[in-house]
């Protein structure tokens, strides 16, 4: 686990001589752009990477960011390796019996990219069969793959998105299934490739992910997130990063 950036900001609680500034550990898995990837210059950016600052600042939180793969994000929450999860993690009914979520933050649906010449109706799991789709290991997108096409399509799991979409490239794969923005700004931005099938929601919007006997700090993020709503940064940052 590599340590990132330091985004202090703890000038107001040294002014005020109040409390001392929190010290919060936020885990990214990167690259998942736009949600959080790396510059031109190997900088982490992206949307959840400027909220998670904004929030930080609003916090007066001394906030440190940590790489994590995806699949061991939840693990490293409970085993205290980091202290919150901004990672387009959607809030599941599963996922709430390990995690304590913030009110939601964004809305992300499963999306279907694939190669112009797909040209199969992803919803048939006749024409689907032996069909070979990519999805990250643990993800939601996983999840709805293996309950619904599980036996029918070949399904390729990876650890990074990254992986995956350069399997897509490599004609591994028919098609995958990820994050809407993931795919729109990662495959369909290159030549030769489309939506091939409609999007499904999954999840209840994507939330922060804190442990459960972290309430009051759920609190504050809820109560930093609301603000931020409120005077316009979620809403600048938000028009930055998505088309949409
Ligand atoms: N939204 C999906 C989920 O909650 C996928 C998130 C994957 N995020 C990432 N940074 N790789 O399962």
């Amino acid at each position: 686990m590599k340590k990132l950036i330091v985004a202090a900001s703890c000038a107001l609680a040294m002014m005020t001589g109040t409390a001392q500034a929190q010290d919060l550990r936020i885990a990214f898995d990167v690259p998942y752009e736009p949600f959080e990837y790396r510059d031109d210059n190997g900088e982490l950016t992206g949307f959840e990477v400027e909220l998670a600052t904004a929030m930080c600042e609003e916090l007066q939180a001394n906030c440190e960011f940590v790489i994590q793969a995806w699949d061991g994000m939840i693990p490293g929450l409970l085993a205290r390796k980091f202290d919150l999860i901004m990672s387009s993690m959607s809030i599941t009914p599963e996922r709430a019996e390990r995690v304590l979520f913030s009110e939601p933050y964004y809305i992300t649906p499963g999306g279907w990219f694939g190669p112009e010449s797909f040209n199969t109706d992803v919803t048939d799991m006749d024409a689907m069969k032996d069909k070979t789709v990519g999805v990250q290991r643990g993800t939601t997108m996983d999840t709805y793959v293996t309950e619904n096409m599980g036996g029918v399509v070949n399904i390729k799991r990876y650890t990074t998105a990254e992986d995956m979409v350069l399997d897509l490239e490599g004609q591994r794969l028919d098609a995958v299934f990820v994050d809407y923005p993931v795919g729109e700004q990662t495959i369909l931005n290159r030549e030769g490739y489309k939506e091939v099938g409609e999007s499904v929601k999954l999840g209840e919007g994507v939330g922060v992910a804190m442990r459960k006997r972290d309430a009051k700090l759920a609190d504050d993020v809820n109560a930093a997130l609301k603000k931020l709503k409120e005077d316009g940064t979620y809403d600048t940052i938000m028009q930055k990063y998505f088309n949409y």
